[in-house]
């Protein structure tokens, strides 16, 4: 299986439930920039209270803090990872792109979930995170939109995306990217 992933698609598409399954089964990493923004957040650090802002208003946190929160990670670990949520925009996918060339890990596939906003509203308003309300929710779309959803056409024309319909059950849409990903 492939070992170096980007999981890529709309909020509440299912990349974090997602990747933590592929996680599970082939021991990847699995780097959520959102759950470590998070995890500030709950140990009250410097950097949870300045994120917490910014993430309540469902907007994007520097890219500069989340660099260095993935890079941390990254050069550590040479077995794999899976990065989900990171990057965002195109300026964030051009500081992977450096720090993957210095230590020689390239991204082997993009994966991304296509689902329609209608049902990721759903699956947000359901689950009830502190940043899913429709105020929050409608803004987090429309970044996507803005600034994540060009990164498509960047890593398609780098030839590595795959896209995966994100519909269905959680064990349907898991069997779609097994099979993308072997
Ligand atoms: P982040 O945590 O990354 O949130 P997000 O991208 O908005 O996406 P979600 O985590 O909400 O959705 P998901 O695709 O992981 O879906 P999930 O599996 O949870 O980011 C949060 C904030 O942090 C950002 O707004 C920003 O402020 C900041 N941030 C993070 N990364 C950043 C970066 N790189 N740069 C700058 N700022 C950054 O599923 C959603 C729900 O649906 C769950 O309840 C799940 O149980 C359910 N579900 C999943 N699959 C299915 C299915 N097949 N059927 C039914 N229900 C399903
Ligand atoms: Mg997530």
């Amino acid at each position: 299986m492939k070992s170096r992933l980007l999981f890529l698609g709309p909020p509440g598409a299912g990349k974090g439930t997602q990747a933590h399954l592929i996680c599970k089964d082939s021991g990847l990493l699995h780097l959520s920039t959102g759950e470590l923004l998070r995890d500030e957040v709950s140990a009250g650090t410097e950097l949870g209270k300045e994120a917490e802002l910014i993430m309540n208003k469902g907007e994007l946190v520097s890219d500069l803090i989340v660099l260095s929160i993935v890079e941390k990670r990254l050069s550590k670990y040479d077995e794999g990872w899976l990065l989900d949520g990171f990057p965002r925009n195109l300026s964030q996918a051009k500081l992977l792109k450096d720090l993957l060339e210095k230590i020689s890990q390239p991204i082997e596939t993009v994966l991304l979930l296509n689902i329609d906003d209608q049902l990721l509203i759903k699956r947000m308003l359901s689950r009830g995170r502190k940043d899913d309300n429709e105020e929050v929710i409608s803004n987090r779309l429309k970044i996507y939109r803005d600034q994540t959803s060009p990164l498509v056409d960047y890593y398609k024309n780098l030839g590595i995306l795959q896209s995966v319909n994100g519909v269905g059950t959680v064990e349907d849409v898991n069997s779609r990217i097994k099979k993308v990903l072997n």
